[in-house]
């Protein structure tokens, strides 16, 4: 597919982006001007707003109350070039989804602060194309190319705030330059570029070149900070998030013969036609990681074969189209039942990832399940015979490590890795509260080359992850539709894997 050159005449129309790669075919007077006429009128009118517009709005408002007087840029991110006119696949940045309830490109959010208090916030948004200068059908990013777009007022309506052409952005935002302005960095480079022109004096010296930087940090940090607590609706997309990918590895136990035929990939191929059908996408890269593979933590390459008697490790979330997702990994064996070996190492693991949900409740410090999960780890390495005890002086020097590497969760959210830069007081040293959301994933790799473990538990790997909610009780296991003990695992697998 390619397309015609913009006529001269309409060069100087306002278009995102021209074409680059099409047929050299100039367009006719006649085409051009046929071209402007004959469409209906498809404005969408009277549209109830999305369902988490409440939410957005109220997100706002407590982003607004921390930050009086000072105006607030959010950025959408844009797409991201792979060569001429192909993109990589676009994913919004997650704050500024999380305060629109918009999951598109190319556009920012700004809250300006308001004389009496408060803010107001305005969506910039790219327009729908231009049918009089060509641009719907020859600009690169026109709706005739890319998909139809919302129009401003169809935005405002289905997110609840004020839009306006995001074209408009730089002259607004460098119209007044009276309020102290912080943008959420690194999604959009020439959005990042205007906020430093608006800082005349941020390079002035270092200590102005910190407090600059300081600015943004502490919009990103209080975002991250808001997020750690989900509402109601982002428990439920969660979930949503959940169910998917719980239906996603049943797909995979189903399809393991393919597997065995082909290789990782059909794995990592069955559960993203899973995640594409009822999400947005993956949360991450699916990992599926057979045989030695598995000690490998973050095995994405997927190409290696799956073989019979291995254990697969299959780490996989499915993202909703709300931009919430899953982080589930079981370790199954591939032949449906463990051998005494495997079950060995898999046992352990089930028996600290018990010990780590037994410790998620609210009030308890963010740190305990991790401890409980690496307890258990240490006695049963230690009974094993692989380290050398007392299991305190173990976890004192954190020797059990060589073999587990990784903490044993982490937030889960928008982000696979949630709230990253939150405070740490509130996330890494503070306390769980009702409606965090958090994985509990110990494991154990013994590495094919470690010559410290007996050569038959060499390149078996390990890794149980489940999604847990803190309520006020105590805790709810997310993806508890999916089996966790090696006999349920092996349960699930014969009701799937054909005979
Ligand atoms: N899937 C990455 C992780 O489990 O943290
Ligand atoms: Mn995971
Ligand atoms: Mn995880």
């Amino acid at each position: 597919m390619s397309e015609q050159q913009r006529p001269e005449a309409e060069a100087e129309a306002p278009v995102f982006r021209p074409r680059k790669n099409g047929q050299a075919q100039s367009v006719s007077d006649e085409l051009a001007a046929w071209m402007t006429t004959g469409w209906a009128d498809t404005e969408l009118r009277d549209l109830e707003p999305v369902e988490q517009a409440g939410h957005t709005a109220r997100r706002r408002d407590v982003l607004s109350a921390a930050f009086p007087g000072d105006r607030l840029v959010v950025p959408s991110g844009q797409l991201l070039t792979r060569s001429n006119d192909t993109e990589y696949p676009f994913r919004a940045a997650t704050d500024y989804a999380y305060l629109t309830g918009d999951t598109t490109d190319g556009n920012c959010l700004v809250l300006t602060p308001r004389a009496d208090g408060g803010h107001d916030a305005v969506l910039y948004l790219k327009p729908r194309s231009n049918r009089d200068n060509g641009e719907f059908w020859l600009g690169g990013y026109g709706e005739l190319w890319t998909g139809r777009r919302n129009s401003l007022g169809e935005a405002a309506e289905l997110l609840g705030l004020p839009t306006a052409d995001v074209r408009t952005l730089p002259g607004v935002l460098g119209s007044d330059t009276s309020a102290t302005t912080r943008v959420v960095r690194g999604h959009d480079a020439e959005i990042d570029a205007l906020v430093d022109g608006l800082r005349a004096d941020a390079d002035a010296d270092d200590e102005a070149r910190a407090k600059s930087v300081q600015l943004d940090q502490d919009l990103g940090v209080a975002l991250a900070d808001h997020r750690l607590v989900k509402d109601e609706w982002e428990i439920a997309q969660l979930q949503l998030a959940v169910d998917a990918t719980v239906r996603g590895f049943g797909d995979v136990a189903k399809a393991l013969p393919q597997a065995r035929d082909t290789s990782e990939r059909y794995v990592e191929g069955t559960f993203f036609l899973r995640a594409r059908v009822e999400g947005n996408d993956v949360g991450y890269g699916t990992i599926a990681a057979s045989g030695a593979n598995a000690t490998t933590l973050h095995w994405t390459r997927n190409d290696g074969p799956v073989r019979e008697g291995d254990l697969l490790l299959l780490d996989a979330g499915v993202e909703t189209t709300t931009l919430y997702t899953a982080d589930v990994t079981r370790t199954m064996p591939v032949s449906g039942t463990f051998t005494e070996l495997q079950r060995k190492v898999y046992d352990l693991v089930y028996e600290a990832q018990e010990a780590g949900i037994a410790a998620v409740a609210p009030g308890r410090p963010f740190t305990a399940f991790h401890e409980a999960s690496q307890r258990v780890l240490a006695e049963g390495l230690v009974e094993w015979g692989l380290l050398e005890g007392p299991v305190d002086r173990v976890l004192e020097l954190g020797l059990q490590r060589r073999y587990t590497l990784h903490g044993t969760g982490h937030m889960l959210g928008m982000d696979v890795h949630d709230c990253a830069v939150s405070r740490q007081e509130i996330h890494l040293y503070g306390e769980l509260k009702p409606g965090m959301v958090l994985t509990v994933e110990p494991g154990l790799y013994f590495q094919p080359d470690d010559l410290t473990v007996p050569e038959e538990l060499r390149g078996i790997g390990v890794r149980i992850e489940d999604d847990v909610l803190v309520t006020e009780e105590g805790r709810t296991v997310m993806s508890a539709g999916l089996p966790r003990s090696s006999a349920d695992v092996e349960a699930w697998l014969a009701e799937r894997l054909p005979r």
